[in-house]
């Protein structure tokens, strides 16, 4: 491939495990998209725990991530802990190439089930589930207390790998 096509065909959006070195980057996509974020030592105390399996999605040839997803492996069982997309790169596909090959990075290591926890009313995150096989467990009544003081119902999803 020349130059030119290099810069006309920037490289399709990708998937990679992230370490430590991103975890200010992934603080501040957390802060973003949640109202109570979880700081850069929170992310580097997490991305160095056992057991934490960390993806990031980069788009074109961007060094940062562009948004990420974090579960937890327990024996043979993991949980999304959270999965979030930077404001700018959202509605365009780039949450399901980023759970995609997480799914399978899970299966990978044994997983044999997968479960999450979503606010009932998180239209885009239950879609993004749902696609992936998710399907709904358990429904807990006014488990969210929300910064406007109203409450929230929590969705508890499962997906065998
Ligand atoms: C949830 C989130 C990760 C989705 O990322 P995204 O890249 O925008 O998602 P995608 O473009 O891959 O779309 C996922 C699905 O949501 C659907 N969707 C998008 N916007 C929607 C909306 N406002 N209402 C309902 N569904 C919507 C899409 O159509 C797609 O479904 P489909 O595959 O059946 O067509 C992103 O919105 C985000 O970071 N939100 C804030 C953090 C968050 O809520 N994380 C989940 C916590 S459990």
């Amino acid at each position: 491939m020349s130059i030119i096509d290099r810069f006309l065909h920037p490289p399709a959006p990708h998937v990679e495990p992230v370490g430590t070195a991103a975890a200010a980057r992934l603080a501040a996509i957390h802060a973003s998209a949640f109202p109570r974020p979880w700081g850069t030592l929170d992310f580097e105390r997490m991305l160095g725990e056992r057991g934490i399996v960390a993806d990031g999605l980069f788009l074109g040839r961007a060094k940062k991530p562009s948004g990420f997803v974090l579960s937890r492996i327990v024996l043979d069982e993991a949980e999304i802990i959270t999965v979030a997309i930077a404001p700018e790169a959202r509605g365009k596909g780039h949450a399901r190439i980023l759970l995609t090959p997480h799914l399978d990075a899970l299966s990978r290591r044994g997983v044999a089930r997968v479960h999450l926890e979503v606010e009932e009313g998180n239209g885009p995150a239950i879609a993004l589930y749902r696609r992936a096989g998710f399907r709904e467990t358990r429904r807990r009544a006014g488990y969210y207390h929300k910064a406007d003081g109203t409450k929230a119902s929590a969705l508890t999803m499962a997906l065998d790998l």
